[in-house]
This record gives structure tokens, sequence and C-alpha cells, in this order.
């Protein structure tokens, strides 16, 4: 079965406070998104990417891609929010690929057998599948400046990319919701009622968010090479 990934990569990143957009922010000298790409052409389950962009750095994605990328990846522009990014994505892709892939530029780093583990929970069935993993601190709820409970977190996940789908169920989960702000993609697939299911995820898959976690990144590079 053909997968395609889209690659959200059009938002401004305002928190992590760079005076470019954060796709094109370099890391180890590449900009994210070329990481993030790596990482999926290193999965080798990846048969196309297209990359949603700011409107305004088209030229300058396409240029940062490595030219024996070309006929792999491709650039389109993206929206005001992320889920118009991944719907502007979603409508290049041809009518060839059955799995669709949605991974954040923003997660450079993540090692490519969590992609595997997507692609092969999807081609074992799977409809929708996100890579999770257990939440390291207590959480509590707080309203009106004090706690009103403590979460039991043994059942609590925080959720990663690359979200994986059956490409009917991506495009139905876009095509029914009336909603137009979602962070996540599983999350329209749940409200349509559907079934997503759960891999591990894996620390290294953090999404670049603030100047710490660029910080982090680069030592996660660093580790990597020794
Ligand atoms: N994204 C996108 N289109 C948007 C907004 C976000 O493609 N209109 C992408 C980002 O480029 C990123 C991913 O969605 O790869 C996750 O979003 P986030 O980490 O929030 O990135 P930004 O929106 O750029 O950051 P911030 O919210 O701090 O501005
Ligand atoms: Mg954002």
């Amino acid at each position: 079965m053909s997968t395609a990934a889209i690659v959200p990569a059009a938002g401004g990143g305002v928190r992590l406070g760079a005076e470019r957009p954060k796709a094109l922010v370099p890391l180890a000298g590449e900009p994210l998104v070329v990481h993030a790409l790596r990482a999926l052409r290193a999965s080798e389950v990846v048969d196309r990417v297209v990359v949603v962009g700011p409107p305004t750095a088209l030229d300058e994605l396409t240029e940062a891609m490595p030219s024996d990328w070309t006929g792999w990846a491709s650039v389109v522009a993206g929206g005001a929010v992320r889920q118009a990014s991944v719907a502007a994505g979603l409508e290049t892709l041809s009518d060839e690929h059955e799995l669709v892939l949605v991974h954040d530029a923003a997660r450079a780093l993540v090692p490519p057998a969590v992609v595997t583990r997507v692609v092969d929970a999807l081609l074992a069935g799977a409809p929708a599948v996100i890579p999770v993993v257990p939440m390291n601190d207590t959480v509590k709820r707080v309203g009106d400046g004090r706690v009103i409970e403590t979460v039991d977190r043994t059942s609590l996940y925080a959720v990663q990319t690359p979200q994986g789908f059956r490409r009917d169920v991506l495009t139905a989960a876009h095509a029914s919701t009336t909603e137009t702000a979602a962070t996540d993609d599983a999350g329209l697939v749940e409200r349509s009622g559907g079934v997503v299911c759960v891999v591990d995820g894996d620390a290294e898959a953090f999404k670049i968010t603030r100047p710490l976690d660029l910080a982090l990144a680069e030592a996660v590079l660093s580790s990597r090479r020794r």
C-alpha cells in the first residue's frame, strides 16, 4: 500500500520567538523541516511527502529541500490554522496513496522507528493510529487559581506525530467537521465516531515549541552523533 505524508509547516512559531517561520529555523545548520523529512525518509515507509508551508516562504522551503528529494517531496501553501494546512495538503495528494501520515515539522527529531510503528499498525488494519507517551508529571485540574482535583494519570498519555490514517478515514473526518482549529487530526476522527489506535511514541519525538526545546534538540542530535 502506498503511503503519503503531509507535513504541516505553516506555523509562525510565535512561542519560539524566532524571526522566521519555525519550519525554517536552523538546527545543527539545517532547517527543522529538513530534519523532519529526513526522519520520514529514513523510515523507508513513506512514498511521498507534501510539506505545507507559509504562503510567504514557499520558495525558501523549496530551496531548502535536498536535490535528491525531487519527486519525493513537494511544497504547497498552508492556511491560517493547522487544520487548514493539513486540509490543503490532503487536497494535493494523488489518488494512489491509500495511507496518509500527518507529521508536524516541529517534531523534527522523531525516530524513524516511530514512523514505522504507525505504518505497521495501519497495515495491520487500524483505521487511525497515534503515537503516545505516558505523562511524567503529576496532573491537576485547576480553576480560579486553585486546584480542583488531582487527575489519575495512569490512563493519561501525551500525543505525538506522525499520526496515521487510512486515507478515506482522514478525508471523511476533515469533511465532516464544523470545527476549524483542531490541533490534532485523530481528534477529528474521534469526534466523528471513529476508532483511534495507539502505538508507543518516543521522548525524542517531542515538539519544538519554545526556545528551551531547541537546546534540547541540539543535545539530542549531538548524543546521536556520539
Ligand atoms: N502549523 C501549520 N499551519 C498553521 C499552524 C501550525 O502547518 N497555520 C504547523 C506548524 O508549522 C507545526 C505544527 O503545525 O509544524 C504544530 O504547530 P505548533 O507547534 O503550534 O507551531 P506554530 O503554530 O508554528 O507555533 P506557535 O503556536 O508557537 O505559533
Ligand atoms: Mg501553533
